[in-house]
C-alpha cells in the first residue's frame, strides 16, 4: 500500500517496537520513520541478535524513546520490562524471528523483549521474518496457529528470494503493509463489520487502437477514503478506473477501464453494501469509437476532425435510484464555479445522503493534488467547509460526519 494515503492523527499514540535478529531488522528503522510521520510515539527494545544486525543508536537517533537493550544493564530502570505494558498502545514486533515467535507462543520470559511482551495486555502484531524451511516448519505453525487464536495480529512474510539465497516464504512483509496494519491496531473501529464499496479513478473511454478520452484524476481522493474505512474496520471493496495508487492489502479491488465496466461491477456490488461513496471522475461522454486499428492522421482534412459523442450512465444516481432506507449514500461533486448550488441540487437530484463538493480550479485542491478544500452538504440540512486539509485527514472526517447524520 502507499503509506502517504494513511491518517496521520494519532497525536497522543504510543507504539513500542520489537526488533529481533533477522538480517531484515535494518527494515525497522523505515517502520520507526513511518509511525513517526503518523505523530505516534515510539519507544524500542532491539534483542542482543537484533543488535548485531542494526543499533540502538539509530533507532533513538531517529526518534525512537526510550530503546531499550538487555536486563539488568547497569543504572536501567529495574521495571523496565513492564515499562511498554503500561505506556504503549500496541506492541509491534517486527522482525520477528522464529526464536521470539515460539517464545511469545510459549510464554517464555528470559530477556527484555519477551518480558515487555508478556507484561502487555493490549494488541500485539508480529511480522515474522526467516528462512522458508523455518517458517513451514512443523513447530512454527503450531506456534503461528496458538498465537493467532489467542488474538495475536500476523503480518504474514511475502515469498521470494531470502538472505541466504534460498527462494520461499519468510521474507518480512513490506513495511508499508506492516505500517498499515499497526495504524489498523490504533484506529477506532466504528466502521467494524460495515461493507462499503468506493469508485475512485479517472475512466477511459477507447477511440480508437491507441487513443482515448479520460481526465487527470489520479484516484487519491477516493484511495484515502478506502484506507480510512479499512482502518476504522470496513470491510471495502474498491472499483477502480486506470490508476497507480496502491491500496492496504484487505482491501478488495475491481480494476475496470470505461464508464460502462465500471458501471456495471458497482450495479452487481451495490446490494450487498452498507455505504456507497463514489469519487470516481467518471467521463461523462464516450467518443463513438473510430474502430480496432489506429486512425490515421492523414485522413483528417482541412476541416479536421469531427467527434460525436454518447452519454455514460450516470453511476451514482443509478445507486441513489436503487438506494434502500438502510444504505447510505456519499457523492463528490467537482465544479469550477456556483459550487454550493450545484452541490445541493445534486444532493437532492441524486438522491444522496452526503456530498463532498470541491473547486478543481483552486490551488491546493482538487485532481492530482495531496490536499483538498472542500464543502460538506449533508440531507440534515448541515452545511460544512473545511479548509485545505491533507486529502487523509478529509477522509477521516467525512466518515466521521456520516456517522453523525
Ligand atoms: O453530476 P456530476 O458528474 O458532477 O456528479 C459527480 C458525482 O457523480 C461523483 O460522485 C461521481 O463519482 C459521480 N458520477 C458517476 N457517474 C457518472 C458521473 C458522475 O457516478 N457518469
Amino acid at each position: 500500500m502507499d503509506t502517504d494515503l494513511l491518517f496521520r492523527g494519532y497525536l497522543g499514540k504510543r507504539v513500542h517496537l520489537g526488533v529481533t535478529g533477522s538480517v531484515a531488522a535494518y527494515k525497522a528503522i523505515d517502520l520507526v520513520r513511518g509511525l513517526l510521520d503518523c505523530n505516534v510515539s515510539v519507544s524500542a527494545t532491539l534483542t542482543d541478535a537484533a543488535a548485531k544486525f542494526v543499533t540502538p543508536l539509530s533507532f533513538a537517533a531517529l526518534g525512537a524513546d526510550p530503546v531499550y537493550g538487555a536486563m539488568f544493564a547497569d543504572g536501567d530502570d529495574p521495571y523496565a520490562h513492564l515499562g511498554p505494558g503500561r505506556a504503549a498502545d500496541v506492541l509491534a514486533v517486527a522482525p520477528c524471528t522464529a526464536n521470539s515467535l515460539a517464545k511469545f507462543a510459549c510464554g517464555l520470559a528470559d530477556d527484555m523483549l519477551s518480558c515487555q511482551v508478556l507484561a502487555h495486555a493490549g494488541p500485539l502484531l508480529l511480522a515474522p521474518a526467516m528462512n522458508p524451511a523455518m517458517w513451514e516448519a512443523p513447530a512454527t505453525k503450531e506456534n503461528v496457529a496458538r498465537l493467532r487464536d489467542r488474538g495475536v495480529e500476523l503480518v504474514f512474510p511475502g515469498s521470494g528470494k531470502v538472505a541466504c539465497g534460498d527462494v520461499g516464504n519468510g521474507r518480512l512483509a513490506p513495511v508499508a503493509a506492516i505500517l498499515g496494519h499497526v495504524c489498523r491496531l490504533l484506529s477506532p473501529q466504528d466502521l467494524s463489520g460495515v461493507r462499503v464499496l468506493l469508485t475512485l479513478g479517472p475512466t477511459r473511454e477507447k477511440f480508437d487502437a491507441v487513443r482515448f478520452w479520460s481526465n487527470p484524476s489520479t484516484g487519491r481522493m477516493g484511495a484515502c477514503l478506502a484506507t480510512a474505512a479499512w482502518l476504522r474496520g470496513a470491510q471495502v471493496h474498491v472499483v477502480a478506473g486506470p490508476c497507480s495508487l496502491q491500496l492496504p492489502d484487505g482491501v478488495a479491488r475491481t480494476d475496470v477501464t470505461s464508464a460502462r465496466e465500471m458501471h456495471a461491477a458497482v450495479s452487481d456490488l451495490w446490494p450487498d453494501m452498507d455505504i456507497a461513496c463514489c469519487t470516481a471522475a467518471v467521463a461523462d461522454f464516450r467518443p463513438r469509437p473510430f474502430g480496432e486499428t489506429k486512425m490515421k492522421k492523414d485522413v483528417i482534412g482541412e476541416g479536421g476532425l469531427t467527434v460525436a459523442f454518447d452519454s455514460n450512465p450516470d453511476i451514482l444516481a443509478g445507486l441513489g435510484a436503487s438506494k434502500r432506507r438502510d444504505q447510505r449514500l456519499i457523492g463528490f461533486a467537482a465544479e469550477t464555479d456556483d459550487l454550493r448550488a450545484n452541490a445541493a441540487a445534486k444532493l437532492e437530484r441524486k438522491n444522496l445522503d452526503l456530498i463532498v463538493a470541491n473547486p478543481v480550479n483552486a490551488h491546493g485542491s482538487g485532481f492530482g493534488s495531496r490536499t483538498n478544500s472542500v464543502l460538506v452538504l449533508d440531507r440534515t440540512g448541515r452545511r460544512e467547509e473545511w479548509p485545505s486539509l491533507d486529502k487523509s485527514e478529509v477522509a477521516w472526517r467525512i466518515w466521521d460526519h456520516l456517522a453523525e447524520i
